[in-house]
């Protein structure tokens, strides 16, 4: 079996001792993004959404329903600070997860943060094939997420690495995480 600690072959060279997160807005391509990278690293892959509806019993949508965002927002802080302590994945975080302060600052330090980037048209089409997203629903989504760029983009720049993924093949965006990696 490879293994990510020691991987020689010319498609690898890479050493990866720390989770790899990755972060950036709605619609973005996180979870298929970090499914692809983490078979190709031979790690295990978490959606940090999926765990909190998992710990909840419930969907992010009911959650909001039911107990509103900012319960969400600390169940996600939570999970994420578990997820945490296990080096060896690829983490896919909901968009807003990287604004919690907290949170922001347990990726910055123990893990590798990887903002996914695209062009808010090209996310706006992306979002609109799926209904699950409680923060879209109450207005324009386009506008809703224009909105959302403003405010989280400067936080979002801070982390390690910035791949532009917009409408290039999963793969192809794979491919230059690794490469951006792997200096
Ligand atoms: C959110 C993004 C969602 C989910 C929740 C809130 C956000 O995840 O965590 O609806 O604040 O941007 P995705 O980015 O995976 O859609």
């Amino acid at each position: 079996m490879k293994d990510p600690f020691n991987q020689t072959g010319p498609e690898y060279g890479l050493r990866v001792d720390k989770p790899l997160v990755l972060i950036g807005l709605m619609g973005v391509g996180k979870t298929t993004v970090g499914r692809r990278l983490a078979k190709k690293l031979d790690l295990k892959f978490v959606d940090a959404d999926e765990e909190i509806e998992k710990a909840a019993g419930l969907s992010v949508q009911e959650i909001f329903d039911r107990f509103g965002e900012d319960y969400f927002r600390d169940g996600e802080r939570r999970v994420i600070a578990r997820l945490m302590e296990e080096e060896r994945q690829v983490i896919a975080t909901g968009g807003g997860a990287f604004m919690n302060k907290e949170t922001r600052a347990l990726i910055m330090s123990k893990s590798t943060a990887i903002w996914l980037d695209a062009d808010i048209e090209i996310l706006v089409d992306r979002v609109s094939r799926r209904d699950t997203r409680p923060l879209l629903k109450n207005g324009n989504p386009a506008e809703i997420l224009k909105a959302l760029a403003e405010k989280r983009n400067p936080v979002y720049a801070k982390a390690h690495i910035h791949v532009i993924g917009n409408d290039s093949p999963h793969d192809l965006t794979v491919n230059n995480i690794m490469k951006s990696l792997n200096p």
